[in-house]
């Protein structure tokens, strides 16, 4: 069909010129002589008010109920109320009627309830600032490596290594549910791969293969965890942007990870005005100055071991246990980043009985060259290291996890061939989306979202 998208007719402001329009009607009100559509094709944030003179133009009756599609001929004028334009309209064509029952109605509907009808909810201002938000934070990451003159590179999603070893892997099959086999691994040698398979949780592990080749690489796809956490903030499937880069140590890999925040936040208070100003008015009053202020400042660079002084220190109720060796808990990262530091920190060296074992060791012998980048009001959103690069001590870290080396054999290869200092991180990018937009639960900044229970 011929037709302008709402964007370019609000932005264009080409009053006098005569245009189609096509898009579902939001609201409709009417007086005895005038009627006015309210229509979003879900181009822009601002919708196009429609008017109809009643007298002149006579239309089905159906065109203006709520969640009708329509088609829209008429002349741009200039708006009654200010600086923007309008549409008078000449002729409006049913596309689709919407009953009734259609359940976006004008009276507010929670979240909660938007989160029972996935397939409706993007029709609505909420969802539509979400997307749009989305959509250019994504272009924005692959901006900011392509400038740099990062490989953009695809991971395998189907893969037979766990790269956090923390089983939380979906396994794929194809055998029957009531396959028969003796054991366990009888069962994996007579499925599809020949032995056991899953999807990934990382592209991490590939990427290095990849780093170790090209220097500089990112991947942008979707990890899978099999974790039962019903958190605000987990997710079975999510998007996840992976650099990983050769020659760089813990401190180089930090200032890109910051250098790389602020560019994405500043894509999107530029590319996303009118919906950065409704997330502020409705999602998180003061978001804007927020972003701002992440943009003018330093990240606060922490180490574990002051973390913890500062948390026991803390005059606060802690559900769990603060002590030199445990995790760091969502509220834990809450009050650092929420009452200490009021922005965004890196958390640096952990005990490495906590992390991940491909995590460089440092000479402590207690410790990785690791970071997790806390922000106020989700906690962690980047998980990050430097890479034991030590072929020895990766044996070893493997070894005393008891995971099976053979199937590290080519990442342990990368030790032994002109092996370098190298760092990546992951970003989870539903939790930057919740960050930027001020939403309070990962559910809602993704399109379907997956989790323990729940497949709609
Ligand atoms: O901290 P994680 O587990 O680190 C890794 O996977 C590393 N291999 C990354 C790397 O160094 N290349 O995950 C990285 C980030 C987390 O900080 C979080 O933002 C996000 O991924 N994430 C999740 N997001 C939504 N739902 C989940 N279940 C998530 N698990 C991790
Ligand atoms: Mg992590």
């Amino acid at each position: 069909m011929k037709h302008t998208d709402i964007a370019k007719v609000l932005q264009d402001k080409a009053v006098g010129q005569s245009v189609t329009v096509c898009g579902w009607v939001r609201t409709y009100r009417d007086s005895a002589q005038v009627g006015f559509i309210e229509l979003s094709d879900g181009t822009s944030f601002a919708k196009l008010q429609v008017v109809l003179d009643k007298n002149a133009l006579k239309i089905d009756p159906e065109c203006t109920k709520n969640g009708a599609s329509v088609a829209v001929r008429g002349k741009i004028v200039k708006a009654y109320r200010g600086d923007g334009v309008e549409l008078n309209a000449e002729a409006v064509d049913l596309l689709g009627k919407c009953p009734p029952e259609y359940p976006i109605q004008k009276k507010r509907i929670t979240l909660e309830t938007l989160r029972t009808i996935p397939h409706l909810r993007l029709r609505t201002n909420t969802f539509n600032a979400v997307f749009k938000v989305r959509s250019v934070a994504a272009q924005a990451v692959h901006r900011y490596f392509h400038e740099r003159g990062y490989y953009y590179i695809n991971t395998p999603i189907i893969t037979a290594s766990d790269c956090e070893g923390a089983g939380e892997m979906f396994r794929i099959t194809t055998q029957s549910w009531n396959a028969k086999a003796g054991s366990e691994e009888e069962y994996d040698k007579n499925d599809f791969f020949g032995e056991k398979a899953g999807l990934s949780v990382s592209g991490q592990l590939e990427g290095e293969v990849a780093a170790t080749a090209f220097s500089k690489i990112y991947t942008f796809g979707p990890s899978f965890r099999a974790e039962k956490s019903n958190t605000t903030r987990h997710l079975s499937e999510f998007w996840h942007i992976e650099p990983e880069v050769a020659f760089a140590e813990l401190p180089d890999i930090i200032e890109i990870a910051e250098e790389m925040i602020k560019y994405l936040i500043r894509a999107v208070l530029e590319e996303c005005p009118d919906e950065i100003t409704f997330f502020d008015s409705f999602v998180e009053k003061g978001l804007k100055d927020k972003l701002n202020h992440v943009l003018n400042s330093q990240f606060a660079v922490c180490d574990y071991t002051e973390a913890i002084k500062i948390l026991k220190e803390a005059k606060e109720d802690f559900r769990y246990p603060v002590e030199w060796g445990a995790d760091i808990q969502t509220e834990h990262e809450k009050y650092l980043t929420e009452k200490v530091y009021k922005k965004p920190v890196f958390v640096t060296n952990y005990p490495k009985e906590i992390k991940s074992f491909y995590m460089k060791q440092n000479p402590d012998g207690k410790t990785v060259a690791a970071t997790d980048l806390l922000v106020p009001g989700i906690g962690e959103i980047i998980g990050c290291s430097e890479r034991e690069a030590d072929y020895d001590k990766l044996v070893a870290a493997i070894r005393e996890r008891g995971m099976n080396l053979d199937s590290y054999k080519q990442y342990l290869d990368l030790r032994l061939f002109g092996s370098v200092p190298h760092s990546g991180f992951g970003l989870g990018f539903e939790r930057f989306v919740m960050y930027v937009t001020g939403m309070e639960n990962i559910r809602d900044v993704t399109l379907f979202p997956r989790w323990v229970d729940n497949i709609m």
